[in-house]
């Protein structure tokens, strides 16, 4: 046992900070099947967390793990020594990398191709210059780096009730910048008649990227990291960042986290050790007898999930919000069949992560609508979900947004008149 620990241990290598190239990493589905299989898997991520795409979560369910190319024999080894199944995702990451990186300069915003956060935020500004009486920019919060937190404000009428949308809190999730790029651009020019409603009726809070720094870092083609995850601020010489969805302060630090600044779930060194989140967090109380409901967009795994994360005990109005997402990946599978599944975070993720934004608002600022959603694809692509489907995943999240949003008018209305 204790040598197919050291071996698993050993083929995880070590992080190394001015890595760029995936060239030959291979992504991996591996499906634990016996409880000492598992176990494996738990402790290898307890050190070497940033290669795990997709946690050990449960017997049978499908974890996913990365290897460089020179740890692959050792890998190949252990999942024969171990009789562990799993199965070739991704042949080459570079390539997929190379594929979600737009060749062409960009000429203006669109929703074929990833953008830059200077571009992202020059288009926030230009919808607030073509739409001046409904749109406005706000400076949320700030970065470690000195960037700025923007989003943009929608205000439809004075005492409507407010959605705040957080997205691209993780660097590399690209997906959930550009699909709440796509739904603010829907929210203003659709035609459709039930989004149009949503969209007027309700006033709205849109903020695409919540990590800029990390966002940025991501692009950076001579210092970047395609694949970094956290914040970046140093917490050791050689362990940059935290988990900037594991440093809010309520049930901080409590579980699903780890305390090696070097890894993927490192919460801080005290809750709110982060700006981003310290900021973003005093601007969302600023405003928050103006909001009625939170929606935070991650990816990847499909999945639209429900407070709390820190425990799989449910929230008072589990039943009333289970019915809603219902309603919610029903609309979303509609256009392209994409199935996604719904329940609560820490039944879902059975680590129970801590310190999560929709637990802080469901909590600590007492929403009583707060939903998480989990992007596109399941495990094809994965972080790397290529630019052709921005906007397939932009139009099936819209899709449940506005079937959701509808349906809770609906029991308002219902409940009020
Ligand atoms: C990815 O792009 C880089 C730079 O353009 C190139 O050198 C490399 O060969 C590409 N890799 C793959 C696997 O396509
Ligand atoms: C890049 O430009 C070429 C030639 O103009 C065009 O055919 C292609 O569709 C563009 N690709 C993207 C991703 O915009
Ligand atoms: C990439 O990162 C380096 C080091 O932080 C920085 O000097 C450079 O300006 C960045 N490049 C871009 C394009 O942001
Ligand atoms: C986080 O919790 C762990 C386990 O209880 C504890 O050992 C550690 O000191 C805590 N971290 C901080 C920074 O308080
Ligand atoms: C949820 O939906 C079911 C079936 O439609 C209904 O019986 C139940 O009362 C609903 N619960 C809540 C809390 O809305
Ligand atoms: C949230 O509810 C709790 C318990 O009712 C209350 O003590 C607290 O002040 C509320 N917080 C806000 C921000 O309204």
């Amino acid at each position: 046992m204790w040598r197919i620990i050291v071996l698993w241990i050993v083929i995880m290598g070590l992080v190394t900070s001015d890595m760029i190239s995936y060239e030959g990493y291979k992504v991996f589905s591996i499906y634990p099947s016996i409880d000492r299989q598992l176990k494996l898997l738990e402790l290898s991520t307890k050190q070497y967390s940033s290669w795990f795409w997709k946690q050990p979560n449960e017997l049978d369910e499908e974890v996913q793990v990365m290897i460089p190319p020179n740890h692959l024999q050792s890998f190949y080894e252990i999942v024969h020594i171990t009789n562990t199944r799993f199965e070739l995702k991704i042949n080459n990451v570079q390539k997929l990398i190379n594929n979600t990186i737009s060749q062409n300069q960009s000429q203006g915003f669109d929703f074929q191709s990833y953008h830059i956060l200077e571009e992202i935020y020059e288009y926030l500004e230009e919808l607030a210059k073509k739409y001046p009486n409904k749109v406005q920019v706000v400076v949320g919060g700030k970065t470690y780096e000195g960037r700025q937190i923007k989003g943009v404000k929608i205000i439809n009428h004075e005492n409507s009730p407010g959605i705040f949308i957080e997205g691209g809190i993780y660097a590399r999730e690209w997906i959930s910048p550009a699909t709440v790029m796509y739904i603010l651009h829907q929210l203003l020019t659709s035609t459709n008649s039930k989004v149009k409603f949503v969209a007027d009726y309700y006033n709205w809070f849109i903020f695409p990227i919540f990590n800029p720094d990390g966002y940025a870092f991501t692009f950076n083609k001579t210092h970047g990291d395609r694949l970094w995850r956290k914040s970046r601020k140093p917490f050791s010489p050689n362990c940059i960042g935290a988990n900037l969805n594991r440093n809010w302060d309520f049930r901080w630090n409590t579980s699903g986290v780890s305390n090696n600044p070097c890894s993927d779930t490192y919460p801080g060194n005290e809750a709110f050790s982060e700006i981003e989140m310290k900021t973003m967090s005093e601007y969302i109380k600023s405003v928050n007898d103006q909001l009625y409901a939170y929606i935070a967009f991650h990816s990847y795994g499909q999945l639209l999930m429900i407070p709390y994360g820190y425990t799989n005990a449910h929230i008072f109005n589990y039943d009333h919000l289970h019915n809603i997402s219902l309603k919610g990946i029903n609309a979303l599978r509609q256009k392209y069949n994409t199935v996604y599944k719904t329940g609560c975070i820490g039944e879902l993720f059975t680590n129970l992560p801590s310190g999560l934004s929709v637990d802080y608002m469901a909590s600590v600022l007492n929403k009583s609508v707060v939903y998480l959603y989990k992007l596109r694809d399941k495990s094809e692509y994965g972080f790397l979900l290529p630019p052709e489907q921005i906007i397939p995943t932009g139009e099936e999240t819209l899709d449940s947004l506005v079937a959701m949003f509808n349906e809770l008018y609906q029991l308002d209305y219902a409940k009020n008149n």
